[in-house]
């Protein structure tokens, strides 16, 4: 069967979205993460248009954290062709216990999983195709990284059958990663424990492998990013705007920068590295913003110096400040000529005084 023939009838999705967000702070104080702003839209929005390209069309989202935001947005899902049920969890219950939870939402025999902050550029349908063909119970998308101790280690053998999983291990036995995308047949679903936290890196897929059953590996080589920390949230978001991440809400959207409705540029400004300036935002003369992510009704005055770094809805850059892989809080108000970098995060209201805070001596 070729990826252009695998079925989807039979599948629904499941996100889970119900994750703090801890390392995105101040940030996820006042949004979950998957709607933060990437490119100018919610990140799940990127998500749920991949899957819906797919052809899968029933979703279920998996909350726990600030789960009505989800639902205020996306409500039924009917706007973007979509079915879209919601299930909160009242008390975190993990990821395994967050798939367990939507059960009774389920009606397909095959279930698609996806972390709800992962952006890549699979094609879903070769996933599903990976999991048919093999018959496997469970098929695990996984990815090759530099530096796999940040993620779930998933060593494969000849056949692409999964022979381990370890998550988080400070000694990787290789350079393959889970990719948070899963495809499950429903029994194994059914056959999480209920009602109490499961996670289903440390807990199923382990459990699964010792009883020897098949769970298989689809390995690809297409974008792929975790938008977990400021860091790889600002990557992402630029390389969405210049097109080397894909994504079809953006319908083909390429090039240094983006700016949004009602956003206004003030004479001599640069905009580069996939700057992204959000609705409403105001962007001074001769200010200078390389990658960039500028969030709604943000203000960046004259001549400030924005790099790498994400700056919260309303919050405000004095004249002349310089940040450089930084995290502003919405709100917060930064004075001219502060100097903020790697690392910074600024708490949301926060404000700087003119020159409060720098790193040189010069006036
Ligand atoms: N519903 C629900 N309930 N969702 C949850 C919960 C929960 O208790 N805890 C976490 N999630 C969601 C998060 O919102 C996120 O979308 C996803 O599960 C993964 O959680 P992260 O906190 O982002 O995990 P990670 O990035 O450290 O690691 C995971 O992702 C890596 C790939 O991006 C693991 O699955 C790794 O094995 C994997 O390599
Ligand atoms: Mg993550």
């Amino acid at each position: 069967m070729t990826s252009t023939e695998t079925s989807v009838d039979d599948v629904q999705a499941v996100i889970l979205v119900g994750g703090k967000g801890t390392r995105l702070r101040p940030l996820t104080l006042s949004a979950p993460k998957p709607m933060l702003p990437t490119a100018g839209l919610p990140f799940l929005t990127h998500l749920l248009s991949r899957i819906s390209a797919a052809g899968i069309t029933r979703i279920v989202l998996g909350t726990s954290f600030q789960s009505h935001v989800f639902e205020q947005h996306f409500g039924d899902g009917s706007k973007m062709g979509l079915s879209i049920t919601y299930v909160h969890e009242s008390e975190p219950l993990g990821t395994g216990g967050g798939i367990r939870n939507v059960l009774p939402e389920l009606t397909a025999e095959t279930v698609l999983v996806f972390n709800g902050d992962v952006l890549c550029g699979t094609d879903v349908r070769s996933i599903i195709d990976t999991h048919q063909t093999s018959g496997a119970e469970v098929t695990l998308h996984l990815v090759r990284v530099t530096d796999p101790r940040a993620f779930g280690c998933v060593p494969t053998d000849s056949d692409g059958r999964v022979t381990a999983f370890l998550e988080k291990t400070q000694d990787p036995p290789t350079d393959q990663i889970n990719a948070g995308c899963y495809v499950f047949n429903r029994s194994v679903i059914e056959s999480i424990p209920e009602g109490r936290p499961v996670s289903v890196e440390r807990e199923v897929f382990p459990g699964l492998l010792a009883e020897g059953r098949h769970v298989h590996g689809h390995v690809d080589s297409g974008y792929w990013r975790d938008m977990g920390t400021p860091e790889d949230f600002v990557r992402g978001s630029a390389d969405l705007v210049r097109g080397i991440a894909p994504s079809p809400a953006l319908q083909g959207h390429r090039g240094e920068f983006l700016v949004h409705d009602g956003a206004s540029v003030g004479p001599g400004a640069l905009l580069i590295g996939g700057t992204v300036v959000g609705r409403g935002a105001e962007i001074g003369a001769g200010a200078r913003l390389d990658g960039a992510v500028i969030f709604d009704g943000a203000v960046v005055e004259a001549g400030a110096v924005i790099e790498r770094t994400i700056v919260g809805f309303g919050a405000r850059i004095g004249p002349r400040a310089l940040i450089r892989d930084g995290v502003i809080g919405d709100g917060a108000d930064i004075g001219a000529r502060c100097e903020l970098l790697r690392g910074a995060r600024v708490w949301p209201g926060v404000k700087l005084p003119d020159g409060g805070i720098r790193f040189s001596t010069d006036v």
